[in-house]
């Protein structure tokens, strides 16, 4: 993927020779998102994204942008709960076989959380059907509570390497929204 943002002059700078990732430093999470759809716009003619729960504006508008198929799965309302339920997911990942998933952890708007073992759930599906998995850490701090999901940790004990894509943004988790910078990690094995 890295070969791509190369060749498409994403305007960051390429990190390479990481033991377990590759690295791009990007204006803002909003370029390493539409990086993301780049990319699978180009490799995956007619991608279907699955945006799980109400999500961010910028997808929508690069589902329209790559002409992507836009899926969307939203929570049980009278559950007051806009996070699908994972039993919900898996069967939908597997009925529908969508290219990419997008899940952002928290969500926003709700900032409901899947807990680690239903996060470990769906990298394990996905990454046996083929399927990436964008996962938008920008409202996310990691904290060392067995209650808050460690993301890395879950891509490493659900094997799901090369197919976990993190974006992060240093404008949200730094609090400085005029700093344009974030990054994007493709986790793979060397
Ligand atoms: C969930 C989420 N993802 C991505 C972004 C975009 O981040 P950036 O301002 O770093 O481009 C935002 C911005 O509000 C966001 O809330």
């Amino acid at each position: 993927m890295i070969d791509i943002f190369e060749s498409i002059g994403c305007g960051g700078a390429v990190f390479k020779g990481f033991s377990s990732y590759e690295s791009c430093v990007t204006i803002g999470a909003t370029q390493a998102i539409s990086l993301v759809f780049r990319y699978l716009s180009k490799t995956r003619p007619h991608t279907k994204v699955l945006l799980l729960g109400y999500n961010y504006s910028i997808y929508d508008r690069c589902i329209t942008t790559y002409k992507c198929q836009g899926l969307e799965l939203i929570g049980d309302h009278s559950e007051d709960s806009t996070l699908p339920p994972i039993s919900h997911v898996l069967d939908y990942i597997e009925i529908n076989k969508p290219d990419l998933v997008v899940l952002t952890l928290p969500n926003n708007p709700s900032g409901e959380l899947y807990n680690q073992s239903e996060l470990g759930a769906i990298f394990t599906v996905c990454a046996q059907k083929g399927v990436y998995v964008l996962v938008d850490k920008v409202g996310l701090f990691d904290i060392p509570d067995e209650n808050w999901p460690n993301v890395a940790q879950t891509i490493d004990e659900s094997n799901a390497y090369g197919y976990t894509i993190i974006v992060n943004s240093f404008s949200k988790t730094c609090s400085i929204p005029g700093c344009r910078m974030g990054y994007i990690v493709d986790v793979i094995i060397n």
